[in-house]
């Protein structure tokens, strides 16, 4: 599966079956974290038969059930933390969704359980993506326009476009797509709104412009 049709099939799963995780599977997903941990520095870790965390009333309020697997997201503590973990732990979220399976980005109803995950010194868990067969494929979000989330000098060129259309796309913390893109000659700038999780967000939708928009087309202003 295209990484674009991945964008657009995935949604938020909550509901997962009774049903491990293959041993194929799971030794890609593994080799999978590893590269993108060796890149961006950050220790995501795969938790594989692990039901504590979404048992009980969090997970319950969350509408959570049958989740056994989840990626703990860690990494060392600095103020690019959050947007680093949104960027990669997408990347992990589009990957799982092309190997057929569903997942869900979880900051808030959870228990963390300690011993599920390891943090080595001045890391933290920033937060969780449950993973697994779910027993249905989730709804698209209702979205925002493209103008309330772009600007541009003049008109916006079609790979703008696109890459704003990706973004609409993205998981973002209680749907909230609080994100700006802004061009400026050849270069973008995303800003993060207020609000909870938003520089978590706006690591989630940088990915999804680039894959929308083509990286060869602009360059990220500082
Ligand atoms: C950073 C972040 C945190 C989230 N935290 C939770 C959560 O604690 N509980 C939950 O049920 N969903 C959570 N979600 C899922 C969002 O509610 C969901 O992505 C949003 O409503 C858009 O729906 P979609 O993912 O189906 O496109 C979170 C999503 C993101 C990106």
């Amino acid at each position: 599966m295209e990484l674009f049709k991945a964008m657009e099939q995935r949604h938020s799963v909550r509901s997962y079956e009774d049903r491990p995780l293959e041993p194929e599977v799971r030794a890609e997903l593994t080799g999978f974290l590893a590269q993108c941990n060796q890149e961006s520095g950050l220790h995501m870790q795969l938790v594989l038969d692990e039901s504590e965390g979404f048992w009980g009333f969090l997970a319950h309020y969350g509408k959570f059930s049958g989740v056994k697997n989840y990626i703990a997201l860690v990494g060392k503590k600095s103020a690019q933390l959050d947007e680093t973990c949104g960027y990669y732990g997408e990347k992990v979220v589009l990957k799982a969704q092309q190997m057929g399976l569903n997942t869900c980005w979880v900051a808030l109803t959870y228990k963390k359980v300690k011993s599920a995950f390891q943090t080595a010194p001045g890391e933290k868990l920033g937060l969780v993506i449950a993973i697994g067969y779910g027993t249905d494929q989730g709804v698209p979000h209702v979205s925002k326009a493209p103008e309330a989330v772009m600007e541009t000098e003049g008109p916006a060129p079609d790979w703008f476009q696109r890459g704003v259309q990706a973004a609409l796309l993205a998981p973002t913390a209680m749907n909230q797509q609080k994100f700006k893109f802004t061009l400026r000659g050849d270069a973008v700038a995303a800003k993060a709104g207020m609000g909870f999780y938003t520089k978590v967000d706006l690591g989630i939708v940088k990915y999804h412009f680039e894959l929308g928009a083509g990286t060869d087309h602009f360059r990220w202003a500082d």
